[in-house]
């Protein structure tokens, strides 16, 4: 027995366990119920008479021993992840991080992009200092349109019409690059920024961001239009916003239209977001005009095409209820913080 101990001695005092469940293990194997503690109490009983006071003595003080080695050995270690020692528990939940925050409006660009990409557009880009024909002329404006006129337009360089140069108006200038320098089909979203003569204001601003979209091939129709919009403000703003479309003019494209959604806020109710109306505006669209067609050299008897246009602003707006425009330029950490996610 007493070498049986020394044994165990050495054992406890070179324990050191790596975690608490060998910690758990150190103390049932000595000092639980069915521990070796509790049996060298029972061999104890069958000791003879004389040895009982030696073995006694020896027997406490190992007890003494493994005792204070575990509650030692349990204060350093712990048992929650707030432990001072090494115990790791590799299942709790992590802490998350903040990482920066994306801009609203490149979240809405963003996912615009994702919806036309599944129904197979490409993204394409243009410059934002354009000339007279990109920007006016190609798209069929008249000269004496007044959206040519310098209320609105800023001008780089004024050289009698034909060679302006100025900041683009509208992305539907990025139309007439991509279709002048390839052959259809044209399936293509084109978003970028855009710059426009106003005072800036909570609903007007110098610049501004839009998405424009061009769909040209054989036989493409005003149906074909009108179901790939629909299918998209159902992925934007959910299965069941209402669609409407109202007969407008762009000199781009004929028949023009403007598409209204039932408004995001109230489903259509009326609210200060519709105008108590119901229904909000979001893109101007149409079909490609045949003198846009022909400017970039494309057969207008054989191709046909739908165009579109909508403000990144505005689609931001219905989805964020951001009710002042220049919010979106602004910076200020206090606006952009609450579009921030935390990554786990
Ligand atoms: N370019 C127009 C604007 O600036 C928007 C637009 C309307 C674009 C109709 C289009 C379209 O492609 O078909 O307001």
């Amino acid at each position: 027995m007493q070498a049986q101990i020394d044994q165990y001695t050495a054992e406890i005092n070179a324990f050191s366990p790596a975690n608490a469940d060998e910690l758990e293990a150190f103390r049932i194997k000595f000092l639980g119920t069915k521990g070796i503690i509790k049996d060298l109490f029972e061999q104890f009983k069958s000791v003879s008479p004389e040895e009982k006071r030696t073995f006694g003595k020896v027997l406490n003080e190992f007890k003494q021993l493994a005792e204070a080695k575990y509650n030692e050995l349990k204060e350093n270690i712990g048992s929650g992840p707030q432990s001072k020692g090494n115990d790791l528990d590799l299942t709790l939940p992590g802490d998350g991080f903040i990482v920066g925050s994306r801009h609203p409006l490149s979240l809405v660009r963003n996912e615009i992009i994702d919806i036309f990409k599944r129904l197979g557009f490409v993204v394409a880009e243009g410059p934002e200092i354009e000339d007279d024909w990109h920007n006016f002329s190609a798209l069929n404006f008249p000269d004496e349109h007044p959206a040519r006129d310098m209320q609105d337009t800023f001008f780089i360089k004024k050289n009698n019409g034909k060679d302006d140069i100025a900041l683009r108006t509208h992305t539907s200038s990025v139309q007439v690059r991509m279709m002048e320098a390839g052959k259809p089909p044209f399936r293509a979203i084109m978003p970028g920024r855009v710059y426009r003569n106003e005072a800036i204001s909570a609903r007007a601003h110098c610049f501004f961001h839009q998405v424009e979209g061009l769909y040209v091939d054989e036989n493409v129709s005003f149906s074909d239009l009108k179901q790939t919009l629909y299918h998209f403000v159902q992925e934007l703003y959910g299965e069941g916003t209402r669609v409407r479309f109202r007969p407008s003019y762009f000199p781009f494209t004929e028949p023009s239209a403007e598409m209204d959604i039932s408004c995001t806020i109230c489903g259509g109710a009326g609210c200060n977001m519709c105008k108590h109306s119901g229904w909000v505006e979001i893109l101007g669209c149409g079909m490609v005009d045949p003198n846009v067609l022909e400017n970039c050299g494309i057969d207008s008897k054989k191709y046909t095409g739908f165009a579109f246009g909508m403000g990144m602003e505005r689609i931001a707006n219905l989805k964020y209820v951001i009710r002042d425009l220049r919010l979106f330029s602004e910076n200020d950490v206090r606006f952009l913080k609450q579009f921030q996610t935390e990554i786990l």
